[in-house]
């Protein structure tokens, strides 16, 4: 049976993933770690990623033979602090791949993500393989670990595999620190009766996904046979590409007295470096990669989740 080690678990991906793995292997086989406390679950385990010792301790101690590593400064609270960001996104990464290689995991799992892609990479149906010159110290962070995940690959046959998630969009856990939050807060704002002022332009379009699509995605990566694989540095994944205007006027439909303004702040420069949208072709076709979510199906099932599960209470 597999031992799966995951890191950064409290966050807003790490939420919904842990109860997938869960499903498929088990509450006893899924140790969900990250720097805070968590003492409601039954197989947590407190990991600050940065302690190395303390993570080969925890990798030995639960015979981890998988890894999920999640635990990330993102893209927004990442500029405030690039050197520790920079130690938590990378340095701890190379640890990790250190460990992994020591102690024979069978595979590694750390998703990259559309912001290694900067103002001189193509912006519509960005490719796999192009310019990656990012200029926030998140993608700068991300590129490397990429780059340094095929390297242990080539070097030592370690089985790393990666996705360049879109921006996320969950019910579970409200985002921190990333360029599309708006795209989660606008929905509870939306719910409980209040004006949203968006920190992105109206017209900024970005790759995003809904977050049963990204957890199946990682879940079926790390499924599909080694040899199917072509890429070790971080594949493309795509689902679908919006606007501020465009889901504020999908949630308008269903809540007609939903109101929105735009008042960009420094997110506004980093979203404008990032493609509107990807070229994912290589995962449909090397593991057979198909979303499922679109804007409207999305829309529809936040609404429900977060008025179903008690998230927000709809006025
Ligand atoms: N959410 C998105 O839209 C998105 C998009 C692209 C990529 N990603 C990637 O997915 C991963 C998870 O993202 P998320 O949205 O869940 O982020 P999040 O900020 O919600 O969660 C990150 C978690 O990492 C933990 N963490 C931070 N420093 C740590 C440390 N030193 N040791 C241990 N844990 C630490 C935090 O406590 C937090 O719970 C990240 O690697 C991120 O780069 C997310």
């Amino acid at each position: 049976m597999e031992q799966i080690l995951v890191t950064g678990a409290l966050g807003q991906i790490g939420s919904d993933l842990v109860d997938a793995l869960r499903q498929k292997y088990g509450t006893a086989n899924v140790l969900s770690t990250d720097i805070r406390n968590n003492l409601d679950d039954p197989n947590y385990a407190m990991l600050d990623i940065l302690n190395k010792q303390r993570f080969r301790e925890v990798m030995g101690d639960h015979k981890i033979t998988q890894v999920y590593h999640l635990a990330a400064i993102l893209s927004a609270n990442g500029e405030w602090n690039p050197a520790k960001t920079w130690n938590v996104n990378f340095n701890a990464f190379l640890s990790l791949l250190e460990l992994s290689n020591e102690m024979s995991i069978d595979k590694v799992f750390f998703p990259a993500t559309i912001a290694v892609h900067g103002p001189t990479t193509p912006k519509t149906n960005t490719p796999q393989y192009t310019d990656l010159s990012p200029e926030t110290v998140y993608g700068i962070s991300k590129v490397s670990c990429e780059l340094w995940a095929n390297y242990y690959h080539k070097r030592y046959g370690l089985d790393v595999r990666s996705l360049r998630y879109p921006g996320v969009i969950g019910w579970k856990a409200l985002p921190h620190g990333g360029t599309t939050d708006y795209a989660v807060e606008i929905f509870h704002a939306a719910l409980k009766g209040e004006h949203y002022t968006c920190f992105l332009d109206a017209d900024t379009r970005l790759p995003m996904m809904y977050i049963d699509d990204a957890i199946r995605a990682t879940i079926e990566l790390m499924d599909a046979p080694a040899d199917q694989l072509t890429v070790r540095t971080s594949y493309n994944l795509a689902a679908m590409s919006f606007t501020p205007a465009e889901i504020a006027a999908k949630i308008q439909e269903r809540l007609p007295n939903f109101t929105i303004d735009y008042q960009a702040d420094f997110r506004q420069a980093i979203a404008a470096t990032w493609s509107e949208s990807i070229d994912d072709s290589l995962a449909r076709k090397d593991w057979n990669w198909a979303h499922q979510y679109n804007l409207d199906n999305l829309v529809d099932e936040m609404l429900h989740q977060l008025v179903t599960n008690k998230i927000v209470t709809h006025v």
